[in-house]
């Protein structure tokens, strides 16, 4: 018997079915609120509003859970690598050995780009952001696959999300090397995905380059980290623009600048700057989180807080836990990462933080490690970015297949003027 909700309004009762999920959450299927009531839900920012079921990821921001089809995140980051969890993720199941090596085979061999991209890069002014890069070029795909890209036809659908997963580590090392001035790389396709990228961003044609395995290592704990999170602001950005049936390039080129966002993805970056200010501001950290408290103050601590996760962000248990490790590795002693532990240490024991629930999230720790392997402060949101495309993939994946397919259209509340006539322009004064 399922169960049901009922709602009163003007006298009479509607009652509206129950959705349930593998975990016990439950959600009002409100899919026939307007037809019979007449009444629309009003939820900016979809506090309280689920946009779809979903197979992939789940999370329980109480316990701190995160499961990529069920697998803990602690038992992927652990055992598993970047290209597996992809599989996973967009398949359902981890890869047998024939699975794995056709993927990894067909992953590793679209990564070049089309000559003809190059002169994308040309045409960008001079030391453009590379998210702005990432999302022209990643859209530019459309129109040199503009045959293959049919949202319904397998064929289509698998080799565009192989070319994906290929091009954007290319795309993404395109755009730094660019940005200093030097030639463009060719992928290595004898390398492991992360090996590939780290070569294509800090070798140079004029000397051997050796992949640094702790760096490839981390990078790759550090991808699957970031490769999924239900139906957070990019993802959804993904989804909708997927829901008209437009392509994979163009659904994850607006996902790319949905995340660019410092409220998002673009919040590792954040992190890194406000590090940066604290430390030339002389360490003075409890002037900063007297600032993130004052309600008249828009300074916020970049890392902290979470629409979903209400205690720590599991991942950057795990990421904190990493940043250590490569520094002992790396032999980097970063003042920033002793100001984020002071700063983590202060703000979990105020009493702001914790009555609002304010934890550090997969941003705070993940740019110290970027930073520690050598990259660019404005690339630390592409690489969420590149650990976020198999997420996007999959979920575009599922709503193009799903049975109930439908584009995504929200109401409103309509609160501007009521109706009234033109006024010629002679007569307004
Ligand atoms: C990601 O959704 C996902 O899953 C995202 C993500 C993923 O993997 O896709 O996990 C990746 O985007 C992580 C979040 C990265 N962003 C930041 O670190 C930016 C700083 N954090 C925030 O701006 C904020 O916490 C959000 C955007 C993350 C969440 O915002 P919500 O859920 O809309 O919460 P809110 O802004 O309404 O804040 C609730 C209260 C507010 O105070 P009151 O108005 O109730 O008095 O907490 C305060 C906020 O002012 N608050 C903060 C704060 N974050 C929230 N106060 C100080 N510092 C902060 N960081």
């Amino acid at each position: 018997m399922t169960e049901k909700v009922a709602i009163t309004f003007q006298g009479k009762t509607f009652e509206f079915p129950l959705v349930e999920g593998t975990f016990g959450e439950k959600g009002i299927d409100i899919s026939t609120l307007r037809s019979t009531t007449g009444l629309v839900t009003f939820d900016p920012g979809y506090m309280s509003t689920g946009s779809c079921t979903s197979d992939i990821t789940f999370l329980d921001g109480e316990k701190g859970i995160l499961l990529y089809r069920g697998i803990p995140i602690e038992q992927l980051a652990d055992k598993s690598n970047f290209v597996e969890t992809a599989y996973l993720l967009i398949h359902g199941e981890l890869p047998t050995k024939d699975e794995l090596s056709y993927f990894n085979h067909h992953v590793v061999h679209h990564s070049m780009l089309h000559e003809a991209i190059k002169n994308l890069y040309d045409g960008f002014p001079n030391n453009p952001h590379p998210m702005a890069v990432a999302s022209a070029v990643v859209g530019s795909l459309a129109t040199f696959y503009q045959n293959e890209i049919s949202v319904r036809d397998e064929r289509e659908i698998e080799i565009t999300i192989h070319r994906l997963l290929a091009k954007l580590p290319t795309i993404a090392a395109y755009s730094y090397k660019k940005s200093i001035g030097q030639p463009l790389p060719y992928p290595d396709n004898a390398l492991g995905y992360c090996g590939n990228f780290l070569k294509m961003m800090f070798s140079t044609p004029c000397e051997p380059y050796e992949v640094d395995p702790v760096a490839a290592k981390a990078l790759d704990v550090l991808l699957i980290l970031h490769a999924d999170h239900e139906q957070n602001c990019s993802t959804s950005t993904v989804r909708l623009v997927g829901s008209s049936m437009s392509n994979l390039f163009a659904s994850v080129s607006a996902g790319i600048y949905a995340l660019w966002g410092p409220l998002h993805g673009g919040a590792n970056q954040a992190v890194i700057e406000m590090l940066e200010a604290i430390h030339q501001d002389g360490g003075d950290i409890d002037k900063y989180v007297a600032k993130a408290k004052d309600a008249n103050d828009p300074f916020r601590l970049m890392g902290f807080g979470h629409r979903v996760y209400k205690n720590f962000d599991p991942r950057s248990k795990i990421i904190k836990k990493l940043a250590h490790q490569v520094f002992e590795k790396v032999k980097v002693h970063d003042p920033l990462f002793e100001i984020a532990l002071k700063l983590e240490d202060i703000a979990t024991r105020d009493e702001y933080f914790l009555e609002k629930k304010l934890y550090p999230n997969v941003d705070f720790y993940s740019g110290l490690i970027y930073k520690a392997l050598g990259f660019p402060v404005p690339m630390f949101p592409v690489l969420f970015a590149m650990g976020r495309l198999p997420g996007w993939i999959a979920q575009w994946k599922e709503l193009q297949a799903d049975k109930d397919f439908k584009i995504g259209r929200p109401r409103q509340i309509y609160t501007g003027k009521s109706t009234r006539d033109y006024v010629p322009l002679t007569d307004r004064g």
